[in-house]
């Protein structure tokens, strides 16, 4: 049963692509040597496996899920003599060979890997993930925490958390994976979303979800990013303009002197839309949203 396992994840792991998976002989279950053997040699990485997902899984199974030779393939040969070049590691593959070995297991969670902008840009899952040596205090694996990970190579967002408004990311209290699925999705900017485009931020802010009696229409059909800025803004409330006037006046442009607003209002700062039309996002009691 478990060479069985330790087999199949290796095959559909590293020996490549679909076509040739076809014509792979199967590999001689005599070439697995088991955990126990590797430990011989290898103590360190054997003692902190015990703590790692992949060995919880394992207990759990009497054993017989995530082995060594699950991701190293099989050890007979390298165990006899210790010669590197006898053992798959992954440290040593290309970015694909590694990706491919992973998602023979994680295809399931991840299925839309091969499609994301991470994949296209040769950044694979050794690039975040380390399984020997994750510094991470999560059970995730990760290299290094979020968002220092992330700030390693995408400088240009950097700052906007450092704005005077902004998401706490670096406080700690909110995640650029609770709004990103760094492992692709359907959506574009690699976004966590669903049919619905706004689930991503109604989830934490779900009194702006609705459905409201009286739709703002926007918040639909633009969506959140219509009028906010998601990272970080020098403006309250993540606002994309400093003005909320002009923000609404690109859209209910201008609203007239002389009609119920009085004459001036749409333009002075000091009597903002949202003084009266508290109800931005939506009302279930008044079609002007006012309350
Ligand atoms: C008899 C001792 C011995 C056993 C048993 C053994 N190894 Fe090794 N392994 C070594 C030595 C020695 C090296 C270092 C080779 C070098 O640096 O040239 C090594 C290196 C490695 C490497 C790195 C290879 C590289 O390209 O740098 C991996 C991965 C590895 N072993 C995995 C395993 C796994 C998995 C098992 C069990 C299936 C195992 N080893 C069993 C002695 C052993
Ligand atoms: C879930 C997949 C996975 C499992 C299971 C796994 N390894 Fe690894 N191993 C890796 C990856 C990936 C690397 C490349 C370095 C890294 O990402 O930490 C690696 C690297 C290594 C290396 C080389 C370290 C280096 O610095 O080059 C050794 C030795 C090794 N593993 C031994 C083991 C032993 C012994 C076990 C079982 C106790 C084991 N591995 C289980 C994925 C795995
Ligand atoms: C043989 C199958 C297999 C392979 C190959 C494999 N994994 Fe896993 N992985 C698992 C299982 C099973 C778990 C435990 C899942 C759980 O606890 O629900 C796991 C857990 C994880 C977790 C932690 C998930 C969590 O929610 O805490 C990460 C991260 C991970 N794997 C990354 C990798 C990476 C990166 C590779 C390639 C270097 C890899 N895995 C290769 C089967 C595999
Ligand atoms: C750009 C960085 C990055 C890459 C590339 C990446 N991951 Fe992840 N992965 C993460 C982060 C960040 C998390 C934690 C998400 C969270 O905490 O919500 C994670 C979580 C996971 C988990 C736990 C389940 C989950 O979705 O939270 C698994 C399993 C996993 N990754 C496997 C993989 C595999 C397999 C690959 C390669 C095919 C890969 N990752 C590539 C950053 C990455
Ligand atoms: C090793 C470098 C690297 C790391 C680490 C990394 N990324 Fe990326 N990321 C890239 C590259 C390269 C691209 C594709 C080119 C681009 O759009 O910038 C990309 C694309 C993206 C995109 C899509 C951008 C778009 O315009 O469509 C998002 C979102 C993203 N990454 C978020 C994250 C998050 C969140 C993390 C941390 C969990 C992370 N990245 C970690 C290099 C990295
Ligand atoms: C509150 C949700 C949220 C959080 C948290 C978040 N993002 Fe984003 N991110 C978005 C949205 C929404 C977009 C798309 C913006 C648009 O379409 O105008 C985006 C766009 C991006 C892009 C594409 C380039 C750009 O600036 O538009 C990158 C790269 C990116 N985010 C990286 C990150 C990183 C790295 C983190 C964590 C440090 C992070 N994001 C945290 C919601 C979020
Ligand atoms: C993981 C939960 C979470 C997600 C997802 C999320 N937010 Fe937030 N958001 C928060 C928290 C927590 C705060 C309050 C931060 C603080 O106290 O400064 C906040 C603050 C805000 C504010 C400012 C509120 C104020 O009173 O100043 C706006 C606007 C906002 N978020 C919009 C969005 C948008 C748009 C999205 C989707 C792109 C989104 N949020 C996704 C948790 C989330
Ligand atoms: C038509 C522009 C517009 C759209 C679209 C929009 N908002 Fe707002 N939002 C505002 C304005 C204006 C404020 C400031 C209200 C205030 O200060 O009283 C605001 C305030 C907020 C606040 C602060 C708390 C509150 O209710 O005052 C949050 C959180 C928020 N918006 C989240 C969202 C989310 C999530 C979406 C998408 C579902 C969204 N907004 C769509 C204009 C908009
Ligand atoms: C992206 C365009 C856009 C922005 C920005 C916008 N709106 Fe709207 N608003 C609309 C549309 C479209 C309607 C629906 C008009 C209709 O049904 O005739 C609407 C409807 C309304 C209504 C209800 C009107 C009615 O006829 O029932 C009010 C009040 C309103 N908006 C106020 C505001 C305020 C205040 C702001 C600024 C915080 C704002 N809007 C920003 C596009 C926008
Ligand atoms: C002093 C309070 C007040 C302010 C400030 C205000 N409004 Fe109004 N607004 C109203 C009232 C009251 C109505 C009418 C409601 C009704 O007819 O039942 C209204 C109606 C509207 C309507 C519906 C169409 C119409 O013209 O009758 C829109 C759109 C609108 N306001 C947009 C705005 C915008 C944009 C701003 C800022 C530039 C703004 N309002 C500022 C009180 C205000």
């Amino acid at each position: 049963m478990r060479r069985i396992l330790i087999l199949s994840a290796f095959l559909v792991a590293v020996l490549s692509g679909r076509a040739a998976r076809a014509q792979q002989p199967q590999p001689d279950p005599a070439k697995y040597v088991g955990s126990e053997t590797c430990a011989n040699c290898h103590d360190a990485e054997a003692k902190k496996f015990e703590s790692n997902p992949h060995s919880k899984l394992a207990l759990a199974h009497q054993g017989k899920g995530v082995s060594c030779e699950s991701c190293h393939g099989p050890g007979k040969a390298h165990s006899e003599d210790g010669d590197a070049a006898k053992i798959f590691n992954p440290a040593k593959a290309t970015t694909k060979q590694t990706d491919e070995m992973c998602l023979g297991c994680h295809a399931g969670e991840h299925a839309n890997f091969d499609r994301s902008t991470h994949a296209k840009a040769n950044v694979g899952c050794s690039t975040c993930h380390s399984v020997h040596a994750s510094t991470d205090n999560s059970d995730k694996l990760l290299k290094v925490d979020q968002p220092k990970l992330c700030f390693q190579c995408h400088t240009d967002v950097k700052p906007f958390f450092d704005m005077p408004f902004h998401h706490k990311v670096n406080e700690g209290l909110v995640k650029c994976s609770d709004c990103h699925d760094t492992h692709g999705t359907m959506g574009k900017t690699n976004l966590r979303s669903t049919a619905d485009q706004n689930a991503v931020c109604t989830k934490c802010h779900s009194e702006t979800r609705g459905p409201f009696v009286f739709e703002h229409a926007p918040v639909k059909s633009e969506g959140c990013v219509g009028c906010h800025t998601p990272h970080g803004s020098q403006n309250a409330r993540l606002l994309n303009m400093p003005s909320i006037n002009t923000l609404c006046n690109q859209c209910h442009s201008p609203v007239a002197a002389g009609t119920i607003h009085g004459a001036g209002t749409g333009s002075q700062e000091s009597h903002p839309c949202i003084t009266c039309h508290t109800f931005i996002h939506g009302s279930n009691v008044n079609p002007a949203l006012l309350r």
